[in-house]
C-alpha cells in the first residue's frame, strides 16, 4: 500500500504541475482527493492490513495527502498569477493620457424656439400656462362655438381616444381627443376666474395629417388676452412686437380676413418674407420661398362672445383677443431655410439637428 501511495503522490504532483486552467485543476483535485477519488480507493484496503501495517500506511497516507494538497495550492497560485498577468496585459491603461471628452448635445430646434417664444411674450406680461394635451371634446370644440356635428370641426382632423370595446372614450364633457390645437386652453383659462388674462400656452397638438408641410404631432403657441378693453389694434401691436423680436427688426406683419368659429372678426397673420423683403420678387423673378412677399404664421382674432360666455364671462363686460401659431413652422420660417419637408424635424437625423 505504501508503494501505491508513493506512486499516487508522484503521479499527482506531475499532473498538477502541467495543468494551466482552474477548471482542469479542480477536476484533477476531485479525481485524486475526492470521496470516490484515487486516494480513497487505495485506502479502502486499509482494513485488510495488520495493525503495524495500518499504522505505517496511515502515516504515509497523511504525508501523501498533505503533499498533494500543498501541490494543489501551489498550482492554484501559479494559475491565478498567470491569469492576472494576462488580464493586466489586455486591460493595460495609461492613466497619464488626457481624458476623452463626452459629446455634449443641445436643445432641439423646437425646444429652443419654445424657450425664446416664452421669453418674448413674458416681456409683454404674458404668463406661461400649461393646459391638457389630451382633453375633452368640450374644450377642444364645443366651448369654442363648434357644436356637436358642426362641419367646422372637420378642419381639425382629430384623433379620438379609444375606450373599451374599441369605441371612442366618452365622459362628462364629451369624447376624449388628442388636442388638435392649443385653443382648448381658452375656456380652461377663463374658468380659473383670474382676470384680467394674459396667457401664453405652448403645447403639443395632433392631427391626422402627414405631408411635406404637415406633421402628425406638432406644437402651437396660443395667446389669450381678456380684459375690460382689448382691441384689434392691441392684437396687431402684439403681432408686430413678436415678429420683430423673433424674426428681426425689418419684419412687418399683416392681418388678413379669415374665418374661425371662435373668433369674430378672425384673421390669418402673415409676416413679411426675409428673402424678398416683402416684395415677392428676387432679381426680377418670383420669390421661391413665399411666392408673394408674405409667409403665413397662423390664426388670430377677437374672442367670440359665445366663447366668453362658455368661460363664464359677460361679453358686455369683457373682451379679448387670441392667436394660435405653429412652433415648427415659425422656427423654420426664421431659419430662412426653404426646407422641402417639415417632417425632417422629427427624424432624429443629427446631420440636420446639429445645424441649429
Ligand atoms: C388653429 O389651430 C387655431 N386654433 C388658431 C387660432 C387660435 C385662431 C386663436 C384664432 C384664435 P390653424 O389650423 O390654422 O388654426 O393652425 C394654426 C397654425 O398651426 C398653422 O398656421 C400652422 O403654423 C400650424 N399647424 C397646423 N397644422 C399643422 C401641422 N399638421 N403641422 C405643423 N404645423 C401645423
Amino acid at each position: 500500500m505504501i508503494k501505491k501511495l508513493q506512486e499516487l503522490e508522484t503521479e499527482c504532483l506531475k499532473a498538477f504541475s502541467s495543468i494551466s486552467t482552474s477548471a482542469e485543476l479542480e477536476a484533477s483535485r476531485v479525481a485524486y482527493l475526492g470521496r470516490k477519488g484515487r486516494l480513497a480507493d487505495i485506502l479502502a484496503d486499509l482494513p485488510k492490513l495488520s495493525n503495524d501495517e495500518k499504522r505505517s500506511a496511515g502515516q504515509k497516507a497523511n504525508e501523501v495527502k498533505s503533499a498533494i494538497e500543498g501541490a494543489f495550492e501551489a498550482a492554484v497560485a501559479r494559475i491565478d498569477s498567470a491569469q492576472s498577468a494576462k488580464r493586466a496585459e489586455k486591460e493595460w491603461l495609461d492613466i497619464s493620457l488626457p481624458g476623452s471628452e463626452p459629446s455634449v448635445g443641445h436643445l432641439h430646434l423646437t425646444s429652443q424656439a419654445i424657450e425664446e417664444i416664452s421669453d418674448i411674450f413674458s416681456r409683454l406680461g404674458f404668463v406661461r400656462a400649461r393646459h391638457p394635451e389630451v382633453d375633452w371634446d368640450y374644450y377642444a370644440f364645443e366651448s369654442l362655438n363648434m357644436p356637436k356635428d358642426h362641419p367646422a370641426r372637420d378642419d381639425w382632423e382629430t384623433f379620438f381616444v379609444e375606450g373599451e370595446n374599441n369605441r371612442v372614450a366618452e365622459g362628462e364633457k364629451g369624447k376624449i381627443v388628442l388636442t388638435p390645437h392649443t385653443s382648448n386652453a381658452q375656456v380652461r383659462e377663463m374658468e380659473k376666474g383670474q382676470l384680467p388674462i394674459r396667457m401664453i400656452n405652448i403645447g403639443k397638438c395632433y392631427r391626422r395629417q402627414s405631408t411635406a408641410r404637415h406633421l402628425t404631432m406638432f406644437h402651437q403657441f396660443e395667446g389669450l388676452v381678456i380684459d375690460k378693453t382689448a382691441t384689434v389694434t392691441e392684437l396687431k401691436g402684439v403681432c408686430d412686437y413678436f415678429a420683430k423680436a423673433f424674426f428681426g427688426e425689418g419684419r412687418v406683419t399683416r392681418l388678413r380676413p379669415y374665418h374661425f368659429r371662435f373668433t369674430e372678426p378672425s384673421f390669418e397673420l402673415d409676416v413679411s418674407c426675409a428673402v424678398c423683403d416683402g416684395s415677392g420678387l428676387v432679381a426680377g423673378a418670383k420669390c421661391k420661398l413665399c411666392k408673394g412677399g408674405w409667409l403665413e404664421l397662423g390664426g388670430a382674432g377677437m374672442v367670440h362672445p359665445n366663447v366668453l360666455k362658455a368661460g363664464g364671462l359677460n361679453p358686455k363686460e369683457y373682451q379679448g383677443f387670441a392667436f394660435g401659431w405653429g412652433v415648427e413652422r415659425t422656427a423654420m420660417m426664421r431659419s430662412g431655410l426653404n426646407i422641402d419637408d417639415i417632417r425632417i424635424m422629427y427624424k432624429n437625423d443629427l446631420r440636420f439637428l446639429q445645424q441649429f
